[in-house]
Parts: C-alpha cells; sequence; structure tokens
C-alpha cells in the first residue's frame, strides 16, 4: 500500500523502534524488498537516489514499477517510495511523478540557501501528502559522486531546519555512507542527544546504516532514530552471491545462463539481508 512516510515514522518513534530505508537499483531489489516487508509486516521505504532513478530509466518508470509490484504482489503494509539526496531539481521531478516522499538534501549549500530550498519544498509537498526530510551536516563518504567530509550537525542548524516543518530529520551524528573504515570512531551519542534536545519530537533519520554494529542502532533507535537507510549491504550480498554462482559454474549447467536463474541467489541474499536488519530495527509486526 503506497503512502507517505510520516505517519509510519511517527509510529516508530512512539514505539521506540525504527523503520528501514533500503535502497532498490531494479525490479529484484524492489521485490525482495516489498516481499520481505509483507512477510515481516513492517512498513518499509524503498530508497531511490537521483543516479538509481536514472539507471532504472527515470522516475515514472521507478513510481509505476513499485505501484505495479505493490498491486500485483497484494502488499499491504505501508510502503514509501522515497527520494534519497535529492538535489532541488531532482525533488521537483520526483514530486511529479508521484514519488509518496522526498529528501531534499541541502547539506552542501550554505545554511540560509539550505533553509529556504528546504522551505519551499515542504510548502509542495504538504501540499500533496508528500512527506519530506532534510538533512543538516554532511553525511561522510560518497553517494552518487556527492562527497562529504563528515560532520558532526550543529544542534542550533538542526532546530531551524526542524522547525520549518519537515516531517523527519538527516543529522551527521558521525555517520558514513559504504563500509565504514577500520578506525570509525562510531556514532557520537553525545552529538544526538544534544540535537534531540533542540528539535523536540521529530523522528530523526540515520544514513550510512551499512555495517553500524548492533548495539550502536539499538541505542540511536531509543535516543529518537525511527528510519535508518541501508545501501551498500545489501549490494554487497547481492554480488557476492552472484559471484558464488558463477564460481560454481551454475550458469553452465542445464539452463544456468537462464537471467531469471542467475539473479536469483542474490535476490534471496537481498532478502535475507533485509530479515536481518528489521530483526535488528525491532519493526517486525508493527504493521499488524
Ligand atoms: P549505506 O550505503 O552506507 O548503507 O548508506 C545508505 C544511505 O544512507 C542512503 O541514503
Amino acid at each position: 500500500m503506497l503512502t507517505d512516510a510520516a505517519e509510519m515514522l511517527k509510529k516508530a518513534y512512539e514505539g521506540k523502534y525504527a523503520i528501514g530505508q533500503f535502497n532498490i537499483n531494479n525490479l529484484e531489489w524492489t521485490k525482495a524488498i516489498l516481499e520481505v516487508a509483507q512477510e515481516k509486516k513492517s512498513a518499509v521505504i524503498l530508497g531511490v537516489s537521483e543516479g538509481a532513478a536514472r539507471y532504472m530509466g527515470g522516475f515514472n518508470a521507478v513510481k509505476k514499477m513499485v505501484e505495479g509490484l505493490d498491486q500485483d504482489l497484494n502488499i499491504t503494509v505501508p510502503v514509501a517510495v522515497h527520494l534519497d539526496h535529492g538535489t532541488y531539481e531532482g525533488a521537483k521531478k520526483a514530486i511529479d511523478a508521484g514519488f509518496t516522499s522526498i529528501m531534499f538534501d541541502g547539506s552542501s549549500l550554505p545554511i540560509d540557501e539550505n533553509i529556504e530550498k528546504t522551505k519551499e519544498i515542504i510548502e509542495i509537498c504538504h501540499s500533496k501528502g508528500i512527506s519530506v526530510e532534510a538533512e543538516v551536516g554532511g553525511i561522510g563518504g560518497e553517494e552518487d559522486g556527492v562527497i562529504s567530509a563528515g560532520e558532526l550537525a550543529d544542534p542550533k542548524e538542526c532546530k531551524e531546519v526542524a522547525s520549518l516543518g519537515v516531517d523527519f530529520l538527516a543529522a551527521g551524528i558521525g555517520n558514513i555512507h559504504g563500509v565504514y573504515p577500520k578506525d570509525w570512531k562510531g556514532l557520537s551519542f553525545d552529538r544526538l542527544s544534544e540535537i534531540r534536545a533542540e528539535i523536540g519530537d521529530i523522528p530523526m533519520v540515520l544514513h550510512g546504516g551499512t555495517g553500524i554494529p548492533e548495539d550502536q542502532v539499538k541505542k540511536a533507535i531509543e535516543k529518537g532514530v525511527s528510519k535508518i537507510n541501508i545501501n551498500t549491504e545489501c549490494q554487497i550480498v547481492f554480488t557476492e552471491a552472484t559471484r558464488k554462482y558463477f564460481e560454481e559454474g551454475k550458469d553452465k549447467v542445464a539452463k544456468g545462463f537462464d537471467p531469471r536463474k542467475v539473479l536469483k541467489p542474490g535476490f534471496e541474499a537481498i532478502k535475507d539481508k533485509v530479515r536481518e536488519k528489521m530483526e535488528f530495527f525491532g519493526c517486525i509486526n508493527s504493521a499488524e
């Protein structure tokens, strides 16, 4: 059931669990995540970066694919189709294509411009029932060619952006996209508490969910993180499972070259990863 993400995250915030945002790349990814969400009776957010949308043909293709799968697979749990790290122009295109949730990432802009543009996107989105995520303080690592140094967000800036009426807020607390370096210092729970003290009861978003140890994930959820983004981990398990298929020569046996067979192990690996993450996040059965 396609919906915006505001209500599901409000519920998660109140119930002290988190909803997963799993980024999608194609039909297999989307189907795997939707099937697990239904099986585990949890709401889910499908994250779509502008690069991934381009790869799949465009925002309209993505929206219609998700809508079609949602209908054909009889998905009854809430599903949001969410623009991940949208630019101002990208956000407008995704809104026009019918995305149900938008992240406007103005974290690389001067704060005044971030505030002005976030405000405009919120106005457009809220008039259409679309939820909005904004970001303060870059998330480290590289995503779609955008590199951020990985900041600890300024709590006062978080307050300013949160008070514009965003539905959920992403703020840098030492998290990084991609695989964490060996000398990573971990999440800054002090900064998380300082931000929380400024923004009141707005659900927070943790980007760079790949590889954050379970105890840190749980602590973050306790402190009001209600949405956790996972991308790289699904890519890694998909590729590992696919590599194994070829290494075992399965493509050479009978009709093993059939793409539906080739993509199956990766598809199953994504499903297992999403199940594992949902356990961590505490969202299982939350949509019952
Ligand atoms: P990872 O790729 O580190 O899981 O981060 C995903 C993310 O934050 C998407 O916005």
